[in-house]
């Protein structure tokens, strides 16, 4: 038994080469510098709202592993609680590493989630790394391959889909025949300078590595698009876009709303407040109970979701609309609901300030 045991542990170490974030810093300054600040470098060590979920859900199991600590060595004894987290181990604390990221072989469609195969690197060796550079230059750590998956379905790997434990939907980015493309030329633009330090290969610019996209200001007002119209009945007709390739809501925490006023002079006079429909979230159920994390939950209670490149009108009725009076309307979004971050025990954490994407304002003529 001991001699078995011994031998199963050698042979995994002998596949598990790994080479840390920190260590492409030496030839990949400015992608390390991008990545270090982008979400894909967040997880449960520097990661509030996914570490506070993670803790409130089990104690114990950390089953979350698999998408926000794929490097780790172990992840089926994290997920089963036979391991905890741990701060000092380099693959769990690099998070979404770019080792492994630039070692997906390829994508395995899943009902719950897709799963990402990697290549197997052998101890000894120059590990292989995969990426859609031509033609790229020799280096000593490592071997570089062309591989068509980092241009069509390397982001179909994490963000496609995910279903609860109890085959509910919580959330999708994506479906199964969409490229990656689109996302790489949204989240991934090139950006001036070489992939590498030394850029012996003279390269005019790279992909960008900030993935930016909810937490920055200037990503999010490439969101969705807004227009306003008067009509002379006293409507107005808002409409709202939603310009991305995903739905306004992928991550359950999120909510969205459209807010619509009407200010004569300081004063606001109308507000779309009680529309329910202008909040766009996802509300759950189990066994008929409302429940603030999707979880365990097993229906919803309000789903109200846009999806890509959809459009939604707002007929609003104002009854004493004036000359001269101001139209605005803004479109906001939430990184965590309130009941959320009472919930997991961050009400003072300020995740639950409305972060404007979009502002259009029009006068009554
Ligand atoms: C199937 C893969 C997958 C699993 C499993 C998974 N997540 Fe995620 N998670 C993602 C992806 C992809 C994103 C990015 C999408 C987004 O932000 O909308 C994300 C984003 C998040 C965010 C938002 C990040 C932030 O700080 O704003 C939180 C919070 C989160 N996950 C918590 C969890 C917790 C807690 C678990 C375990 C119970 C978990 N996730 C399991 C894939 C997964
Ligand atoms: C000793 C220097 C060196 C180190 C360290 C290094 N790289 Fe590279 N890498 C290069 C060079 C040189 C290229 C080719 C650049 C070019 O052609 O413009 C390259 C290319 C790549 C490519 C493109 C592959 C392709 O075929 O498109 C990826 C992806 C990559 N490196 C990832 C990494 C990651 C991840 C790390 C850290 C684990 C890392 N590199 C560490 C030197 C290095
Ligand atoms: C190995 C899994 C994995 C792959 C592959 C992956 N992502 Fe992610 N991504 C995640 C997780 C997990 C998060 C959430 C991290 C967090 O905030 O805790 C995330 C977050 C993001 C975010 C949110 C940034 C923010 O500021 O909130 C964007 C945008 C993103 N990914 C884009 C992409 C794109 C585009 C691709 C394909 C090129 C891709 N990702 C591939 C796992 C992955
Ligand atoms: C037209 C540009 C555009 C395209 C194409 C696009 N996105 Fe986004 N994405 C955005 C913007 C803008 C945001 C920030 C606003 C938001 O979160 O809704 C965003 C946000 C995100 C987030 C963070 C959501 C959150 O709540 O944390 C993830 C993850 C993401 N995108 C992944 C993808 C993936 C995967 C694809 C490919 C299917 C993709 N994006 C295609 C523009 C785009
Ligand atoms: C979420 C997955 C993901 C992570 C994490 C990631 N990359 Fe990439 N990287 C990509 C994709 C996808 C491309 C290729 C885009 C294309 O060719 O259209 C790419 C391209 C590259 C390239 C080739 C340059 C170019 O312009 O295409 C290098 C070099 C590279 N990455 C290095 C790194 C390093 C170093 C890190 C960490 C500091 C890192 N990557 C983290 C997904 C990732």
């Amino acid at each position: 038994m001991r001699i078995f045991l011994l031998i199963s542990i050698i042979f995994s170490f002998s596949w598990s080469v790994y080479l840390s974030n920190k260590s492409c810093k030496e030839c990949h300054k400015d992608i390390y510098n991008e990545y270090q600040r982008s979400y894909h470098s967040k997880g449960y060590f520097n990661d509030i709202l996914h570490r506070s979920i993670a803790d409130k859900i089990s104690s114990k199991k950390y089953d979350c592993a698999v998408c926000h600590m794929p490097a780790a060595q172990d992840i089926n004894a994290l997920a089963t609680g036979l391991e905890r987290p741990n701060s000092s181990d380099i693959r769990q604390k690099d998070a979404i590493s770019c080792f492994l990221c630039h070692e997906i072989a390829y994508v395995k469609k899943a009902h719950r989630y897709n799963n990402i195969i990697l290549t197997k690197q052998t101890e000894g060796y120059k590990p292989s790394l995969y990426g859609g550079l031509e033609n790229p230059d020799e280096n000593d750590k490592h071997s570089s391959l062309n591989n068509p998956l980092y241009k069509d379905n390397v982001c179909k790997g994490c963000h496609a889909h995910k279903r609860n434990q109890n085959d509910l939907l919580i959330f999708k980015a994506m479906d199964d025949k969409q490229s990656s493309k689109e996302c790489i030329k949204c989240h991934m633009p090139y950006i001036l300078g070489g992939s590498e330090n030394m850029n012996k290969k003279a390269r005019k610019e790279h992909r960008s590595h900030y993935f930016y996209g909810i937490h920055d200001d200037q990503m999010r007002k490439k969101s969705v698009d807004l227009s306003i119209d008067i009509k002379k009945d006293n409507h107005i007709k808002v409409k709202l876009t939603n310009k991305m390739a995903h739905p306004l809501i992928i991550q359950s925490a999120r909510k969205m709303y459209l807010r619509v006023i009407v200010k004569r002079g300081n004063k606001i006079i109308w507000s779309n407040k009680a529309d329910k429909n202008s909040y766009f979230k996802y509300d759950y159920l189990k066994d008929k109970k409302s429940v603030i994390i999707p979880y365990s939950a097993t229906s919803y209670r309000w789903f109200n979701n846009l999806e890509a490149k959809k459009s939604k009108n707002y007929d609003y009725f104002i009854e004493d609309l004036k000359k001269g009076d101001k139209i605005i309307a803004s479109f906001y979004m939430v990184l965590a609901k309130k009941e959320c971050i009472d919930f997991v025990g961050l009400a003072k954490s300020g995740l639950d300030k409305p972060l404007l994407a979009k502002k259009v304002t029009k006068i009554v003529k």
